[in-house]
């Protein structure tokens, strides 16, 4: 089954617009098959941007060169994320036309951007571009979770 890897970023969480977002993607009939929220706490603040930035900087990496690059890697840093991974049918695809184009000024009304959005540097949701990359970015997303968990069971 195509899985796709869904990041609602920073800006999304602090303006509560996680429910939104799940919603969207339940109402279209996909199945959502992993979801975890990374937040860091405050003490532990610079560690954990630190964390996500590693995690970004492979995430983003095909737009290192750009100009924007840093300001992306202080914006996707900013706060927490919430992770997910969905499944279906043509999930990539679907996914991408849900969300709306990466300007949410031409998202079209309808869409998460389209709706819910003005910035291109604060779009509120990423989704995988193929599902080569689905697949490549669930694999992180769960190598992540799986890691986590062992952390927890060895300091308990
Ligand atoms: P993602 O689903 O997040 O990967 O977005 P996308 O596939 O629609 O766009 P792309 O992969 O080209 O860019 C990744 C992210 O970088 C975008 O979603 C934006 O948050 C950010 N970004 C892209 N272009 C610009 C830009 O011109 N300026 C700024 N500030 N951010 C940009
Ligand atoms: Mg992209």
């Amino acid at each position: 089954v195509e899985q796709t890897y869904i990041m609602v970023k920073p800006d999304g969480v602090q303006r509560g617009l996680v429910g939104e977002i799940i919603s969207r993607f339940e109402r279209k009939g996909f199945k959502l098959t992993g979801l975890k929220l990374f937040q860091c706490p405050k003490e532990l603040a610079e560690v954990c941007k630190f964390a996500v930035g590693l995690m970004c900087h492979e995430h983003y990496k095909d737009l290192k060169a750009k100009s924007f690059y840093p300001t992306l890697i202080d914006y996707i840093t900013s706060g927490p994320v919430v992770c997910m991974v969905w499944e279906g049918v043509g999930v990539v695809a679907s996914a991408r036309k849900l969300i709306g184009s990466t300007n949410p000024l031409q998202a079209d009304p309808g869409t998460i951007r389209g709706d819910l959005a003005v910035q291109t540097g604060r779009n509120v949701v990423h989704g995988s571009d193929s599902p080569e990359n689905g697949k490549r970015e669930t694999g992180r997303f769960l190598l992540l979770v799986f890691k986590h968990i062992i952390t927890e069971m060895i300091s308990s």
